[in-house]
């Protein structure tokens, strides 16, 4: 990681941007936070007792089983959360509404691909969770077993996750878009005794296999006892006699009663897998009622959330997004969200903004790689649309560049709505920084200030503060209620990746700065994992997936900037002296690349080369494909390089692209 810095061990920084925007208004006269002094007030207090700051909103938010008197135990690594209190957490995103006389209010506004259509009030939503937990009960599915969930974007994936929350088996989502091999590998490591999947998701009018995926994995994965599927597309499956049973002969068929019981606030909620730069993917683990209270709060207080609002975050829930702002957070509040499962250009680029109109959602948070795609799409598909109802926007997954944010505000907001530029990570659970719409002013492409209880610093390699306007990395100095608890099954990692950087403080990966302001700039990752499409993906893995072909030799991976999906996948690959250069390896080697990890992971380019640049000692000089890749010819230090020659010969390679 120190190649991205500088002299002075920091990173350097150069975006300058000096546009403001206060919020309107119109927006802070109605917001539960209206001012920046409100705010800085409620932060201060925050921060300097913290305990004190989360007792009262843990009271009040969440229903408990068995009231909490201890907030907070332990240490940053080894937190515990009000560790003697038990909740449930379905039963906090569902039952308590009904006995609030919220029963009739619609949950879920579901729109398929093809325009068909769903409303669900929060008591069929009840019913159906209930139904699915009796279900995986009499699947044997105890508290504390993994649960694999590998569906696409239908309110049956919510039903799923609430389900598991309620009989306190641990899910563990496994985004739709990975393929077999990076399935197996995910449910293997946690040993998954169930895997809910359906026959197949819809995306731009195709249907895309899961359960043959599925399948198999599940030829891998020796803890699988049974599937349960979910008929979705009517599309053909292979079926397992003995493992496998359909959604619609259990499910819908179960009693649509069960008692929800407590768990202490410390049991596992769910795991989901992130990338590392080194080693297999993370599985990051969460608990119970921090987790809630981090996702039902931040929910509430950053997008300001009302009782009539209709929220719509487009994640998937394969993300940790679609976790915390798809499900936990906006169903914890009571909250009706939208939910659309297909492509935003089918059948045609309007497609977001016919149901931003149609379902008159109020509140709008997707990702900058969507928003890029959106502006490149021009203004056609947004004309004559009726996009009124919305308030509020918000972005997550990557810096966002100012333009992008502009277009944003000006074309989809109509200039009226704020936007919150939200930084947060899968270990994170919950939003750390960002603005407050009714009472941070915005600068574009800045996620501004922290948020409640999160005391964030910008440090250089020693750990020391650097200054105002100087590159370094992010890391977080407080507890906070929805921190990850571990990474499943390796509790060294876990202590290597974010305890020992500097002692005593988490170490989020990223690198910052913070301006004169005190507002943050997020400078992206310092290690080597690629943003692709706000979605993380380690190098390591896309460079193994390369080697197991017999041809490949070496192969390296680099970022490069991409103009919609942010950073892109750069591969440069060295060959057996027996095997040549070819279009048709070229192909093979993506195919490889999809086939372990999916077709969302494909390179922008692959390129041959007879040798990587390496230094005398045998490592991959990584700072110098960068350059290659981003076709950036910065003047490096190569004094270190072994073979001066290699740099010119993948340099000519730009002329003639093979
Ligand atoms: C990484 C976390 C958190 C949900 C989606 C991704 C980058 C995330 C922002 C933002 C700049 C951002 C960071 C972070 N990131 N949000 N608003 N501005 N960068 O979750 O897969 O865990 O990735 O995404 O680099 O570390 P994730």
């Amino acid at each position: 990681m120190s190649e991205l810095l500088g002299p002075n061990g920091q990173i350097n920084s150069h975006l300058q941007e000096s546009r403001r925007f206060a919020p309107p208004e119109t927006f802070s006269s109605q917001a539960h936070v209206g001012s920046l002094t409100e705010y800085e007030q409620i932060w201060h207090a925050s921060i300097t007792d913290t305990t004190k700051f989360w007792r009262p909103i843990a009271e009040t938010s969440l229903s408990w089983q068995r009231p909490f008197s201890k907030v907070f135990e332990g240490s940053m690594s080894e937190a515990k959360w009000f560790s003697d209190g038990s909740l449930n957490v379905a039963e906090n995103c569902v039952d308590r509404h009904l006995a609030a006389g919220l029963g009739d209010k619609i949950a879920i506004i579901w729109e398929g691909e093809q325009g068909d259509q769903q409303r669900i009030t929060y008591n069929e939503l009840s019913q159906r969770v209930n139904r699915c937990a009796n279900t995986l009960s009499q699947l044997g599915v105890k508290s504390g077993d993994r649960v694999a969930v590998y569906m696409p974007m239908v309110p049956e994936a919510l039903v799923t996750l609430l389900a598991c929350a309620r009989i306190g088996a641990p899910h563990n989502v496994i985004f739709a878009g990975f393929s077999c091999d990076a399935l197996a590998e995910r449910i293997q490591d946690c040993d998954a005794k169930l895997i809910v999947t359906a026959d197949a998701a819809r995306r731009r009018g195709n249907d895309v296999a899961l359960k043959e995926q599925a399948d198999l994995a599940a030829q891998k994965c020796p803890s699988v006892e049974k599937m349960l599927v979910f008929k979705n597309t009517g599309s053909q499956v292979a079926w397992q006699e003995g493992r496998d049973v359909w959604w619609h002969e259990t499910v819908d068929q179960a009693s649509d009663s069960h008692k929800a019981q407590g768990f202490p606030s410390e049991h596992p909620l769910f795991i989901l897998y992130t990338s590392g730069s080194t080693g297999k993917p993370k599985g990051i683990l969460h608990t119970s009622a921090g987790y809630l209270l981090g996702a039902a709060y931040s929910t509430k207080m950053v997008f300001d959330l009302k009782d009539d609002d209709i929220f719509w975050c487009t994640a998937d829930i394969g993300w940790v997004t679609g976790h915390s702002y798809v499900t936990y957070g906006p169903l914890a509040n009571g909250a009706t969200i939208f939910m659309y499962e297909g492509a935003p250009d089918f059948p045609n680029q309007s497609r977001f903004w016919d149901m931003i109109e149609r379902h008159k959602v109020s509140i709008f948070y997707t990702a900058p790689t969507a928003i890029r795609a959106f502006a490149k799409w021009g203004d056609e598909p947004i004309k004559g649309k009726d996009l009124s109802s919305l308030r509020l926007l918000g972005t997550v997954g990557e810096p966002i560049n100012p333009e992008a944010w502009v277009w944003f505000r000006d074309k989809i907001g109509g200039g009226r709505c704020p936007i919150v530029d939200t930084w947060w990570q899968t270990e994170t659970g919950s939003i750390m920084i960002t603005p407050l719409p009714g009472a941070t002013p915005t600068k574009p492409g800045s996620a501004t200030r922290p948020f409640f209880g999160v005391k964030p610093r910008v440090v250089n390699q020693k750990g020391e503060p650097v200054e105002a306007g100087k590159g370094g990395f992010l890391v977080l100095t407080q507890p906070w209620p929805s921190m990850l608890r571990g990474i499943w099954g390796n509790p060294e990692r876990f202590k290597k990746t974010y305890w020992e950087h500097v002692p005593d403080v988490y170490f989020t990966g990223d690198g910052a700065r913070q301006d004169e302001d005190g507002y943050f700039w997020i400078l992206g990752r310092i290690d080597d994992v690629i943003n692709v499409s706000g979605h993380r993906l380690s190098t390591m893995e896309i460079e193994s997936a390369l080697v197991e072909h017999p041809h490949v030799a070496e192969a390296a991976v680099v970022g490069c900037p991409d103009d919609i999906t942010g950073e892109a996948i750069f591969c440069f690959v060295s060959l057996e002296k027996s095997a040549n250069p070819s279009a048709a390896l070229k192909d093979q080697l993506h195919e490889q690349i999809i086939k372990h990890i999916g077709k969302f992971a494909r390179a922008k380019e692959i390129r041959f080369t007879e040798q990587l640049p390496k230094t005398r000692s045998g490592k991959i000089m990584r700072r110098l494909l960068r350059d290659i890749a981003s076709g950036a010819h910065r003047n490096q230090d190569t004094s270190t390089l072994e073979d001066h020659g290699i740099l010119e010969k993948l340099r000519e390679q730009e002329q003639t692209p093979a």
